[in-house]
């Protein structure tokens, strides 16, 4: 899968997705990010990409014109369904099953923003979604996207080995995941709970799949009533 991310801040973008498992799946050629520095778009000698709001107020507001121009230049490159994503609070709320559906795609676009928005008429242009990560507003969409590249990323087939599965995730079917244990067998004064150590598997499944309704019970009901 391609992600293709529109930004100001190009190196935030790079240093914050080349480590872990996100590098090698990139330098496996598993997924590819390119990332488009909107700023290279502007045609004023200094390189302004924002404008004062019409109408008066607060702050800066991206301009329409390097925007597009930053989009056009990639266009050619992408499939034709390819989906043009603004980062934005207003946005509808990301979750597991919105990285599902983008994780079955060819390529994405990902446009972020910064100072107090982006000059309207190019969103209505381009963006064919507009998705927020959460009911807060960040500085700017770069920490954003990379969530959700991170997430979208980890479910394309090869991006995670066999020992990094999400088979038994959590979210997977509306459930947290269960609990996890590793050596030693006691921590002060903690004990791995017995099934764990029976090597009896039916009932470690039995024991996981209660611990998770347990645990979504007590943490996250809203979840239950999902299902
Ligand atoms: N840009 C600023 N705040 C954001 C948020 N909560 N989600 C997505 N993009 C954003």
């Amino acid at each position: 899968m391609k992600f293709y991310v529109l930004t100001l801040f190009t190196d935030m973008i790079k240093d914050g997705l080349s480590h872990s498992i996100i590098k090698r799946a990139c330098d496996e050629g598993i997924i590819s990010i390119e990332t488009i520095d909107i700023r290279d778009f502007a045609k004023n000698k200094h390189r302004h990409v924002d404008d004062y709001p019409y109408g008066g107020g607060a702050g800066m507001v991206m301009q329409a014109q390097p925007v597009y121009d930053a989009y056009m230049s990639i266009k050619h490159k992408l499939s034709e369904n390819c989906p043009v994503v603004y980062m934005t609070p207003q946005g509808k709320t990301f979750d597991q099953r919105k990285a599902e559906s983008l994780s079955k795609l060819e390529d994405m676009v990902i446009l972020c923003g910064h100072y107090e928005g982006i000059d309207e008429r190019v969103i209505e242009e381009i963006v064919t979604d507009e998705v927020s990560i959460g009911d807060f507003v960040l500085t700017g969409g770069e920490l954003a996207a990379m969530t959700v590249i991170d997430a979208v990323a980890r479910l394309i087939p090869g991006v995670l080995n066999k020992e990094e599965s999400f088979m038994d995730e959590s979210f997977t079917d509306n459930l947290l995941e269960y609990p996890q244990y590793t050596r030693p067998a006691e921590f002060m004064g903690r004990k791995v709970p017995d099934v764990l150590l029976s090597g009896h598997h039916k009932n470690i499944e039995k024991w996981r799949k209660e611990q998770a309704y347990e645990r979504t019970l007590k943490k996250r009901p809203d979840l239950l009533s999902k299902k």
